[in-house]
């Protein structure tokens, strides 16, 4: 039971989060003027928290990497959240950029990416995309099966490029998270195990059409500590100075995967203090073995668009719903698993305030669950509310900025909400939201398909 169910605090709200005659503002802006624009379900972003993130984990890792005497490239991973504008925001901080997909490859190159910035992923990238990715001159393909090999070399050779790979390791390294957020425990599809390694690295430099980077490995994601990098970056430079003997290594790329706070109950450690323990790690198995600290390279995506994020959404029933000899208060709200799968698809936890108004109410116990036709439709599994939160009330979870929007759904035909910017107290839209004609657009069946409307403000944003 929190002291105070109207409290926001920093751990888990953007720094601009600020209560004024109790009513919530992000970046400067109302709740009340946000619903009144661009409707509920909403995804606002903090444009200046993005920013600022961007900029600190940069910063991070390049302060850890010249302590340890080499440099470093921080990429953002889009697949937290890309549009446009994000991608630019990215870029300013100085950031490059990665992408998981042709579409995501789209958007970085539509806001003006520079390709030679951008590196492509993927553990299925079709023909096209390689195509596409070789094409435009991304600056690095990370190349994730031995099949791969031929296909990027193929696609380098009709542009006559030199196309330069790195190549995914699956270290096995089995990082403390989520099952499905571990992506280098052994049992697992991406990457090239690392006993075929030296076998899928002689096959890229026989060919003069790749250039070889480095080894690439990712963990993970929302890791707390250090530990794993560091277990991951042993058994990679062990590798990395066997690959020595054969050629160059300019560059060592360890992934993203850093962990952020949910709730006040998650607390991890500065981002400086963590990159400084794993470059740190990095620097001393390089002493150990005797080799140059290569070029370090990073590649954040929560860690920057997460906490920039609050989804607002207006509460519409309210249950208690007897269990047992207590009851339980059931707040459904014009959302849910369309615009936030994690809950459901891996157990996560969120916090929710009232963001209209505060309340001197005693703070009730409530579970907030969304609109669709699953009793797994939860948005946030336990936390307090004001005993008098009614429907009409507006409700904030924070941390919604990364792999929620991106994740989004049609289930059950809810259009996906728009996604706004907020910033010294304005507010614009970056995406804006789906209408019905959207839905009915692609099927050609339907008669009534109307194109879709122009993006406006009002509620129908
Ligand atoms: N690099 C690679 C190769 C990745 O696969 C990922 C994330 C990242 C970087 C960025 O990881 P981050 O810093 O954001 O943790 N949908 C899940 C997360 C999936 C992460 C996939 N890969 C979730 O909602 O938690």
């Amino acid at each position: 039971m929190p002291s105070d169910a109207n409290a926001i605090p920093t751990s888990v709200w953007p720094a601009s989060a600020e209560r004024v005659e109790g009513q919530l503002l992000l970046g400067g802006v109302g709740v009340e003027e946000l619903r009144r624009r661009f409707g509920t379900p909403l995804l606002v972003l903090d444009e200046g928290e993005f920013r600022s993130r961007a900029e600190r984990i940069r910063s991070a890792f390049e302060v850890a990497a010249a302590a340890a005497g080499t440099g470093v490239h921080v990429y953002y991973a889009g697949k937290a959240f890309l549009s446009v504008a994000a991608a630019r925001w990215a870029i300013d901080a100085g950031l490059r950029v990665d992408v998981a997909s042709g579409g995501e490859l789209a958007i970085a190159l539509a806001a003006g990416v520079d390709p030679a910035s951008i590196g492509l992923h993927g553990n299925n990238k079709s023909l096209a995309e390689i195509d596409r990715a070789v094409g435009v001159g991304v600056g690095a393909i990370i190349i994730d099966s031995l099949a791969e090999i031929d296909r990027v070399a193929d696609a380098a050779a009709r542009y006559e490029r030199e196309q330069p790979v790195r190549l995914r390791i699956n270290s096995g390294v089995h990082a403390s998270t989520h099952e499905y957020l571990a992506t280098a425990s052994e049992d697992q599809k991406f990457g090239v195990p690392i006993a075929q390694a030296q076998e899928a690295v002689a096959a890229i430099r026989a060919l003069p059409r790749l250039r070889f980077l480095g080894l690439h490995s990712h963990l993970g994601s929302q890791i707390f500590g250090a530990d794993g990098f560091a277990e991951a970056a042993r058994r990679l430079l062990g590798l990395h100075a066997e690959l020595l003997r054969g050629g160059s290594v300019p560059e060592l790329n360890l992934g993203g995967g850093y962990g952020v706070a949910y709730t006040v109950a998650d607390d991890p450690e500065p981002i400086e203090q963590l990159a400084a323990e794993i470059v740190g790690g990095v620097a001393a198995v390089c002493a150990e073995l005797g080799i140059q600290l290569p070029v370090l390279a990073f590649e954040p995506g929560r860690w920057i668009a997460g906490p920039a994020g609050v989804t607002l959404y207006e509460l519409g029933t309210l249950k208690d719903v007897p269990v047992g000899s207590s009851s339980r208060r059931y707040l459904s709200v014009d959302g849910g698993m369309s615009d936030n799968i994690r809950p459901a698809l891996y157990g996560a936890d969120y916090s929710v305030r009232m963001a209209n108004r505060v309340s001197a109410a005693p703070p009730v116990l409530v579970r907030v669950v969304g609109k669709h036709c699953e009793s797994g439709d939860i948005v946030v599994r336990d936390d307090y509310l004001p005993g008098d939160t009614v429907p009409g009330d507006l409700l904030a979870v924070p941390v919604t900025g990364a792999y929620c929007s991106v994740l989004a759904s049609n289930y059950n035909a809810l259009p996906r909400p728009a996604v706004v910017a907020v910033r010294d107290g304005n507010a614009r839209i970056l995406v804006r939201r789906e209408t019905e004609a959207d839905l009915l657009v692609r099927d050609l069946d339907a008669a009534t398909a109307t194109a879709p409307t122009a993006p406006s403000e009002g509620p129908s944003a």
